[in-house]
């Protein structure tokens, strides 16, 4: 792992109300960050020692987009980053997704869930003994759905008023012979998911009784971000476990979910 190092700041906008869309300029996490994996940003406030986490959105070139929601102080921070501006980055940090099979994976997200699953969609699309399928529920960040076609074979969504991502999985791909997605280039199915924990537990139970194995990318509140201060832990079927490094990404047997 690299030590902490500086990054440039390379855009900052406001993607919807509260929604900042941030990209960096950083060689190192853009050739080793997997989809799923989080880096820390630093605060330049040195009365704010705590880094936050953030999951890594999408790699073009060196370039790393990050979309958060500003929820406190630190997040307020990072969204008031300017172009050209100096920020410190530790990562990429902890387990990210298992994308080693030859399978047709499904992204199911939720809210501000969906954008480290694009990055999944993004190194799912440079494969060509893989297929994605996006089922994305959201209110009101809508530019999932183009970002989501550029990445991924297939994309459905729906809003929140309408129903939630459980629909989408029972309307597209419930079906016992097969479903209106494809069934993929192998014919196994896994299901990739990031979103709120009722979201993410509601799609594991969906997935188990389907026999389909369902990786989840849990939210936690962080500290160090790599072991050291135990603010992350999460039970688990083999006890106690640290988010930051043992996850963020679980399969659901490991939840026990
Ligand atoms: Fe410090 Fe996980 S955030 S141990």
């Amino acid at each position: 792992l690299m030590p902490r190092h500086s990054a440039k700041i390379l855009s900052v906008r406001e993607l919807a109300p509260g929604i900042t869309h941030l990209v960096l300029e950083d060689a190192y996490v853009a050739r080793h960050a997997a989809a799923g994996q989080f880096i820390n940003l630093y605060t330049n406030d040195p009365t704010r020692m705590m880094p936050r986490p953030f999951g890594v959105s999408a790699v073009e070139g060196d370039a790393i987009t990050l979309i958060f929601a500003v929820v406190g102080s630190g997040t307020l921070d990072f969204s008031r980053l300017r172009a050209g501006d100096s920020i410190d980055v530790l990562g990429p940090l902890g387990r990210g997704f298992d994308m080693s099979r030859s399978a047709r994976y499904v992204l199911v997200g939720g809210g501000l869930g969906i954008p480290p699953l694009l990055y999944a969609a993004q190194q799912l699309m440079a494969r060509s003994d893989a297929d994605s399928l996006a089922l994305l529920g959201y209110r009101d960040i809508r530019y999932a759905d183009s970002t989501a076609s550029r990445y991924c074979d297939a994309v459905r969504s729906i809003d929140e008023s309408e129903g939630n991502v459980i629909t989408l999985l029972n309307r597209h791909l419930g079906g016992l012979d097969g479903d209106e997605c494809g069934e993929g280039k192998s014919g196994e199915t896994i299901i990739l998911s990031c979103g709120p924990h009722p979201m993410m537990k509601a799609v594991a139970q969906w997935a188990s009784a389907h026999a389909i194995p369902s990786q989840l990318s849990l939210e936690a509140r962080m500290g160090c971000g790599f072991g050291s201060c135990v603010a992350c832990v999460e039970d688990t079927v083999e006890g106690r476990k640290k988010v930051c490094m043992d996850g963020p990404v679980f399969t659901a047997d490991e939840l026990g979910w």
